[in-house]
């Protein structure tokens, strides 16, 4: 009987998840002895009734790993540990489903599990691997906050899609004399907003590694103003906060929602630039969800590819409760623990802020 393996991407999704699926199943194929299985939408595909699980066959997989998306579907609502339940009031509450998830595994014969996802995803990977499930993580995120690997994929695609941003902002800025803001994903890390500030050229950065003070995003702007440039472009992450402020969010009040939803971060910059007395015209982008979807690049695509061959490998030495890391130039193993211990954030003394300051890029500090 073949050895059943199950792969599951949980989340928000990112530009590489197919290429990591596609790696699995073209590495294990060489094996023979083991069947790919996908559970649909993360785990829930597994803790459905009837489970809702696919097999990933080397043709299913086919040419998948230029596919933005992911084919197995994904959430970042619920999982084993917090399942979203209506009580009979018609509220929501949630209950653990950890045992009935494993079971349900034993039941279907699955031997390992290897989960593509993020800090949240970890996480229940990591608490999985406590109640002894045989199981290895891959590392995702578009944001790169999580720790133990110096990139995951789908960074650089949404690093991309940010720059271009950036570069067309920057022509109708200049046409019409504005400052322009435009507001990228990074919910605790300002990566995404620093490589695109420095790759776009935009004269503020703001990050949620640094509360701004308004008065030093204003001094910024008047001196560019009154270089006769007359026009800004300002990155703003959606994590961003003031010295004297919060995250910008409203309460998510979706089932088993895993985190609570940002945005507003340029809309409430461009207030703040207004009572500080800015009398230029000020407009916002939201860049949102383009910069999740979409067609990896070469580097995301490489990297996805990478972490699914050494996943499976991980599988086949059965080193449980590990995650694949990159550290340049290899491709190694961590114990998940270290991935998960803390956001990987922007160190403010490296070269990058460094490199940004040198630039002349405030970062409202
Ligand atoms: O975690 C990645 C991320 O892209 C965050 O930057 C962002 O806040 C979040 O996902 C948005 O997720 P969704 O809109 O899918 O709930």
């Amino acid at each position: 009987m073949k050895k059943r393996l199950l792969i599951a991407t949980g989340g928000g999704d990112c530009p590489g998840l197919n290429a990591v699926i596609r790696a699995i199943v073209k590495r294990a194929s060489s094996e023979h002895n083991w069947e790919i299985l996908g559970s649909i939408d993360a785990f829930d595909g597994i803790l459905r009734d009837p489970m809702h699980i696919i097999e990933l066959t080397p043709e299913k997989v086919a040419g998948i790993h230029v596919q933005g998306g992911t084919i197995i579907g994904t959430t970042n609502k619920g999982g084993p540990f917090a399942w979203p339940v209506k009580h009979s009031d018609g509220t929501w509450g949630t209950v653990d489903r950890s045992q009935d998830f494993l079971n349900r595994l034993q039941y279907q014969n699955i031997e390992a599990v290897i989960n593509i996802g993020g800090d949240g995803s970890q996480r229940i990977s990591q608490q999985l691997y406590e109640l002894g499930c045989p199981i290895i993580g891959v590392p995702k995120t578009i944001d790169n906050d999580l720790s133990a690997t110096d990139f995951t994929f789908g960074f650089q695609t949404a690093v991309d899609v940010a720059t271009d941003a950036v570069d067309k902002l920057v022509t109708t800025a200049a046409s019409h004399h504005r400052i322009l803001t435009l507001e990228v994903m990074g919910r605790y890390a300002g990566w995404i907003a620093l490589h695109a500030s420095i790759a776009g050229g935009a004269e503020v950065c703001l990050i949620p590694e640094i509360p701004y003070s308004i008065d030093k995003v204003m001094e910024a702007l008047t001196r560019r103003i009154d270089n006769g440039i007359g026009f800004a472009n300002i990155v703003i992450a959606e994590g961003a906060t003031p010295l004297d402020g919060d995250m910008c969010y409203s309460e998510n009040d979706e089932p088993g929602a895993m985190n609570i939803r940002l945005g507003g971060a340029a809309f409430r910059l461009t207030h703040q630039l207004k009572n500080a007395g800015c009398s230029i015209d000020i407009r916002e982008t939201i860049l949102g969800h383009l910069q999740r979807g979409g067609t990896p690049n070469a580097f995301d695509r490489i990297l996805a590819s990478q972490f699914g061959v050494k996943a499976f490998e991980l599988v086949l030495e059965q080193k449980w409760g590990h995650m694949v890391a990159y550290r340049h130039p290899n491709i190694e193993s961590v114990p998940i623990t270290e991935a998960i211990k803390a956001y990987n954030l922007v160190d403010l003394n490296s070269d990058l802020v460094k490199t940004a300051r040198g630039l002349g890029i405030s970062l409202g500090d």
